[in-house]
């Protein structure tokens, strides 16, 4: 196939903020039952999927950030096989993936990686699948897929695949990666071992988040992995601290861990809590599919 005829799809991958998470029972299949508000961000992984022969990755790492392997379980591979088997079986691609999400640090980077792939081959190979049809392939993928195909925030529930749309008003974080990294099945195991009480309070997160009382979401929102994440690598706790110390309105490990995002009151506030953290911390945005940019240095803004 001749690379001047080759037709390109572009699509953001964006990193997620859980602004409440409560894992309940474990289900026969595994998996736990669990309740969430998962907002999409203005931090991106940025795909370019390419009509060719055959299915391959390449990954352009950040600098200073950890690599991601590009092999077949890379989940952006596995959602390219996952369409292609239900909708394309003959079409190739060649999906280049600039990462600038932190590697699993609990913001969902491989999941919105693959959601963004199922979007845009959706489009290049012309599979014409429905949204709800898109949701169904998602949820085969990871827990967190379906919520970010979606183009805002979403109430999830199921194991995640049950997601309802929700708008939330605009805030600012502060998301502070590690170096380490735990991986989700233990972080749920870890849940099972101390089996403690949920705590907090949803309806509380979710009025806060929709009228945009930040102070009131920063003291209500919650993540019941995060004590059992915490007993273990005591550092989230002590960046808790550093960051609320920094004048933020609130911290929360992300998902499964270990990264904590600092809730904070607009852009001055959020240079002083970077300050802070000899980590570095990424300031980020609850952001719509259809409102962040691709910055591409060859067309300028776009
Ligand atoms: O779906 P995902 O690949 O993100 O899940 C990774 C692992 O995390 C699962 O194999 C399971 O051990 C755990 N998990 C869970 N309950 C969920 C989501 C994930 O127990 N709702």
């Amino acid at each position: 196939m001749s690379a001047l005829q080759a037709r390109e799809v572009r699509e953001l991958a964006r990193a997620k903020i859980n602004l409440f998470l409560r894992v309940g029972e474990r289900r026969e299949d595994g998996f736990h039952e669990m309740e969430s508000l998962i907002a999409p961000t203005s931090l991106a992984d940025e795909l370019i999927a390419t009509e060719a022969d055959g299915i391959t990755l390449e990954i352009d790492p950040s600098p200073g950030r950890e690599e991601t392997p590009a092999g077949p379980d890379n989940l952006a591979v596995v959602a390219a096989l996952a369409l292609a088997e239900v909708a394309a079986p003959s079409r190739g691609v060649a999906i280049e993936l600039v990462k600038n999400i932190p590697v699993a640090g609990g913001l969902g980077g491989g999941s919105a990686d693959a959601a963004a792939v199922l979007l845009a081959l959706n489009d290049l190979w012309d599979c014409g699948l429905s949204p709800g049809a898109l949701d169904e392939l998602a949820a085969t993928i990871g827990s967190d897929v379906p919520a970010l195909l979606q183009d805002g925030a979403s109430l999830v529930r199921g194991r995640g695949e049950l997601v309802e749309p929700i708008e939330i008003e605009q805030m600012i974080w502060v998301i502070v990666p590690f170096d380490f990294r735990v991986l989700t099945p233990e972080v749920f195991g870890w849940w099972d071992e101390d089996a403690p009480a949920s705590t907090g309070n949803p309806s509380a997160v979710i009025a806060a988040a929709r009228s945009g009382d930040i102070a009131g979401l920063g003291a209500a929102m919650f993540n019941d992995l995060e004590g059992p994440v915490t007993a273990r690598h005591p550092e989230i706790a002590a960046t808790r601290e550093r960051v609320l110390d920094a004048g933020a309105l609130g911290a929360i490990m992300c998902g499964s861990g270990p990264s904590v995002a600092a809730l904070t009151a607009g852009m001055d506030a959020a240079f002083e809590v970077m300050r802070a953290v000899p980590e570095g911390g990424i300031a980020v945005a609850p952001a719509l599919r259809s409102e962040i940019q691709w910055d591409d240095p060859d067309d300028g803004a776009l």
